[in-house]
C-alpha cells in the first residue's frame, strides 16, 4: 500500500536535496583547486598536500548540512573558530576565501534558493572565523 502513517513528516536534509556527497564533492574541490592558484591564500595552509585538508571541509559541510557524521567522528567537535585560531585570518585572506568558495558555488548551478541558502551560510561563517585585524 505504500502509505505514509499519519502525522509522519517526510523529511528531506539540506544535503540530500542538493545532491548528497557528489555535490560536497565538487564544491570543496573546485574551492580548492582556486587555493591552490592564489599564492597568498596557498601559503596559510600548512600541509604540501591539499588533499587532508579537502577531506576535512568537504566532511565538515555534509556533516553541518545534515549528512554523515563523519568528521566529527574523525576530528571531535569541530570548534571551528579555534581551530582557525593558529591562522592569521584577516579581512584579505577572508576575502580571497570567499571569492574561490563563490566561483565553487557558482559550478554547482543549484536551483537558486538552494544555491542562496548555502551562500548565505558560507559568507556569515566566513565573518565569524575573522580573528585578526587588517
Ligand atoms: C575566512 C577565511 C578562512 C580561511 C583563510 C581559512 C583557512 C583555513 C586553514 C589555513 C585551515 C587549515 C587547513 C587544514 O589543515 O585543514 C583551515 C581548516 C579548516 N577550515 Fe577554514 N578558513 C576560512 C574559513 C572557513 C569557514 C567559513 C569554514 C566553514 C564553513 C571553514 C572550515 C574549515 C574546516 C572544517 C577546517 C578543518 C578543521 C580541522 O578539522 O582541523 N573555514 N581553514
Amino acid at each position: 500500500m505504500n502509505e505514509i502513517p499519519r502525522g509522519t513528516v517526510q523529511q528531506q536534509t539540506f544535503y540530500e536535496l542538493v545532491g548528497g556527497e557528489d555535490t560536497f564533492r565538487r564544491l570543496v574541490h573546485v574551492f580548492y583547486q582556486g587555493v591552490a592558484a592564489d599564492p597568498e591564500l596557498r601559503a596559510m595552509y600548512p600541509e604540501e598536500d591539499l588533499g587532508p585538508a579537502e577531506d576535512r571541509l568537504r566532511l565538515f559541510l555534509m556533516q553541518y548540512w545534515g549528512g554523515p557524521r563523519t568528521y566529527s567522528e574523525e576530528r571531535g567537535h569541530p570548534r571551528l573558530r579555534m581551530r582557525h585560531a593558529p591562522f592569521a585570518v584577516d579581512r584579505a585572506a577572508h576575502d580571497a576565501w570567499l571569492r574561490h568558495m563563490r566561483a565553487a558555488v557558482d559550478e554547482l548551478a543549484l536551483e537558486p534558493a538552494h544555491e542562496q541558502q548555502l551562500w548565505d551560510y558560507l559568507v556569515y561563517a566566513a565573518a565569524s572565523m575573522v580573528n585578526t585585524p587588517g
